[in-house]
């Protein structure tokens, strides 16, 4: 029976010629202090270095804006695990971008209660509002958020948004190009909480 070919990246990593399963030195991945600092002091909040995983890569993704492979190795080098071992967390979550993405990330909810209420003409207008412009926005639809409550709902920018209306995909977009506030009156962080008169 003939091998199947091998993806060189399941050896070599995703930088050619470096490997990523081995632990990157940290003077080899000229890590930024404060990204080292705020690693470290992740992974003192757990018994096991690697549950540190998933708030690492976020904080290499706000660094860097996506999970970049060099990012990826200084979190790494930090964490004394390998590149391999974090790419496979990032490569998993959603949340996690192992690729370039706009500035402004909108995640618009497509599951049931959104759906009912117009997730997909929400999404649509969305992508319609952002056009080309890769490098500003990335628009996808996204599972249950948590927020079924004020669907249709979208995150921006790790905001929760809703009950929102397709029209109102067009304004948010402008808002965030003006750098101005987005939808004040939608926004999930200005709602009273119960109880509240
Ligand atoms: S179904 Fe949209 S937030 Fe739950």
């Amino acid at each position: 029976m003939s091998e199947l070919p091998v993806d060189p990246a399941v050896r070599e990593g995703r930088i050619p010629g470096r490997t990523s399963e081995e632990i990157p030195e940290l003077h080899e991945v000229d890590c930024p202090e404060e990204l080292r600092e705020r690693i470290v002091a992740l992974m003192g909040r757990y018994p096991d270095r690697r549950s540190a995983s998933i708030p690492a890569l976020w904080a290499v993704q706000e660094r860097y804006g996506w999970c970049t492979p060099e990012g990826i190795r200084q979190a790494a080098a930090v964490m004394r695990v390998t590149p391999a071992y974090l790419e496979s967390v990032a490569s998993f979550y959603d949340l996690l971008h192992t690729s370039a993405v706009g500035t402004h990330r909108i995640e618009v909810c497509t599951n049931i209660s959104c759906w009912m209420r117009g997730a997909d003409r929400l999404l649509d207008a969305f992508k319609q509002a952002v056009g080309e412009d890769e490098a500003n926005f990335y628009v996808t639809g996204f599972e249950c958020l948590g927020a079924c409550d004020i669907a249709p709902m979208a995150s921006i920018d790790q905001r929760y948004y809703g009950p929102l209306e397709a029209a109102e995909a067009g304004v948010a977009i402008e808002q965030l190009l003006a750098g101005a506030e987005v939808l004040p009156e939608k926004a999930l962080a200005k709602r009273g909480l119960a109880g509240d008169s």
